[in-house]
């Protein structure tokens, strides 16, 4: 097992919404331990850096205008493979694959709002957690619990 960080930010609609506490209260209940936290509207230069992989993509556009059309909640979520569990948590991008249980087998109706990103590598985390945090803003903590996880 190894210690991660992964980048996970909840899309427009979530707080509208008021299930923030629910998705991240899946996150805690896991025993992954939330490090960052932010509400913030993202700005069109780092919505197409964060997304660059996808440009020329079907459903680039909408991705873009989506992510850009409210505010989000931006977090960093640290533990034993985090990146992966996170992911699973999550479930699959397409609404019709994601299994209830998973935050978008729960509460996503359409793919194109499927109001969660995690980030799908260590490698992705990291560069994504950059552009979305300072060092200072990622606190680490410990509250001894670890090994009834
Ligand atoms: S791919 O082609 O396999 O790399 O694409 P995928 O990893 O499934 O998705 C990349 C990101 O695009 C989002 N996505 C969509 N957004 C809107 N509409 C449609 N149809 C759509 N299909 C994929 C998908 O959710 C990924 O974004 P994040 O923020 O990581 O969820």
């Amino acid at each position: 097992m190894a210690i991660q960080r992964t980048f996970a930010m909840l899309k427009p609609g979530v707080l509208q919404r008021r299930i923030v506490g629910d998705v991240i209260g899946r996150l805690e209940r896991k025993g992954l331990n939330l490090i960052g936290l932010k509400v913030m509207t993202i700005p069109p230069l780092l919505a197409t850096t964060h997304y660059a992989e996808h440009k020329g993509k079907s459903f680039y556009d909408k991705l873009i205008e989506y992510i850009i059309s409210g505010p989000v909640v931006a977090m960093c979520v640290e533990g034993d493979e985090a990146v992966q569990l996170v992911r699973r948590i999550a479930g699959p991008t397409a609404v019709t694959e994601s299994m209830p249980g998973t935050i978008r087998g729960d509460y996503c109706l359409h793919t194109n709002h499927n109001i969660i990103h995690a980030s799908d590598s260590p490698e992705s985390a990291e560069r994504e957690l950059k552009l979305f945090f300072h060092p200072q803003e990622l606190v680490s903590w410990d509250d001894g619990n670890g090994a009834w996880f």
